[in-house]
């Protein structure tokens, strides 16, 4: 085997695949394999050790639908139930000596019944992987990471990914909590944007107690809520009404006004938040406008993406608001991500360039 592997929300392999197609074709030829509900596409390279070099070639972060980006070595099928383990071992020969294995189920039904199967059989795989020095003693963070992909007892896929360019979370999913105060579930997005954006290094610095943020469709609060947690006062923008306890904070301030006609009268706002039900375009255009106004310092987004061609309607839109922050001047940095608690949506983070220090 020597193909791209990656993991999507089932449902999403369509858009996955197009997106793979478009950023690796020029970098190395191949083809995008996607069946339908299965949580994960695979893209087929012509050239012998090309899935290797895409691995470490193109920036995971710039994938929009791909939860986790692996070089799949390895498709094992009719697996010999007597010695899983010797098979795996064998497949995994190939490998570069990695600093920690993972052994994980697809985001599916199906998946969901294997997740006990594979915590079991990581413990043997671990050990013998150790002994026959493909894995290194203790985890080690700077080594690849070996992902063992299982679709059944009898059927896995085997390979590797590369710290830092890779999801840090087991089937590219971070674990949260729904806090059992929080307004909506849709706050657990926000959470998992934060996780997603903000490298854990910086979280104190750039999102932290003190700091204004403003949150564009606010209502009931399930992303205020998140940024009450963190410290910050929050103006919170929407004709709709907002979670009591929320109010009662004395952290929050309701403007019951129109998301694309508010200006905030203090220009000391570093986060802006928007979850407004609106056309894309429209809300990735404002987005770039409150960057350019300098209205704030790092904005966190969705764009509803309920048509067909999800992935080119995310490129068009993304391409507009960057087309005009280049027209503005504006330098920033933006990255686009399917996130775990995301349905027909993208969830963007958008950031002025931060000055160099000298
Ligand atoms: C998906 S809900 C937001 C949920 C919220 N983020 C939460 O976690 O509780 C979308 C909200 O956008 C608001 N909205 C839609 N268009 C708006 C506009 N032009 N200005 C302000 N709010 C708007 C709606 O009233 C609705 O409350």
């Amino acid at each position: 085997m020597n193909a791209l592997l990656l993991y999507c929300r089932p449902g999403f392999e369509k858009e996955c695949a197009a997106e793979i197609q478009h950023r690796a074709m020029s970098v190395a030829a191949g083809y995008a394999e996607a069946k339908p509900n299965t949580g994960y596409v695979l893209y087929k390279c012509f050239t012998e050790g090309d899935a290797e070099y895409l691995v470490r070639r193109l920036q995971f972060w710039r994938l929009i639908f791909a939860r986790q980006m692996i070089a799949c070595t390895a498709h094992l099928k009719d697996i010999s139930v007597d010695d899983r383990v010797a098979e795996v071992l064998e497949a995994a020969q190939s490998l570069p000596l990695c600093g920690e294995l993972i052994v994980e189920p697809t985001d599916t039904n199906e998946g969901k019944e294997l997740s006990k199967f594979c915590r079991k059989f990581s413990v043997p795989l671990r050990q013998k992987l150790r002994k026959h020095n493909k894995l290194t003693d203790k985890p080690k963070a700077d080594k690849p990471v070996m992902h063992l992909c299982v679709l059944s007892g009898t059927e896995m896929m085997l390979g590797y990914s590369i710290p830092g360019n890779n999801s840090r979370f087991e089937m590219g999913i971070p674990r949260l909590r729904h806090p059992k105060d929080a307004p909506s579930r849709s706050s657990l997005k926000l959470e998992e944007a934060f996780l997603t954006f903000v490298p854990p290094e910086e979280t104190e610095k750039r999102v932290t107690s003190g700091m204004n943020a403003v949150d564009l469709g606010a209502s009931p609060g399930g992303w205020t809520y998140q940024l009450v947690r963190r410290g910050m006062m929050v103006s919170a923008v929407d004709n709709g009404p907002m979670d009591q306890a929320l109010m009662d904070t004395g952290q929050v301030k309701h403007f019951q006004e129109d998301g694309f006609g508010f200006e905030p009268k203090r220009k000391n706002v570093t986060w802006l938040v928007c979850d407004m039900v609106e056309k894309p375009g429209r809300v990735a255009r404002l987005m770039g406008q409150w960057l350019a106004n300098r209205w704030c310092e790092e904005a966190i987004f969705n764009l509803k993406l309920p048509m067909k061609q999800r992935f080119s309607e995310a490129e068009r839109c993304l391409d507009l608001m960057k087309q005009y922050l280049r027209d503005e001047g504006v330098r920033y940095q933006v990255t686009a991500k399917h996130l775990y608690h995301d349905r027909e949506e993208i969830t963007v983070h958008l950031r002025r360039e931060p000055r160099r220090d000298r």
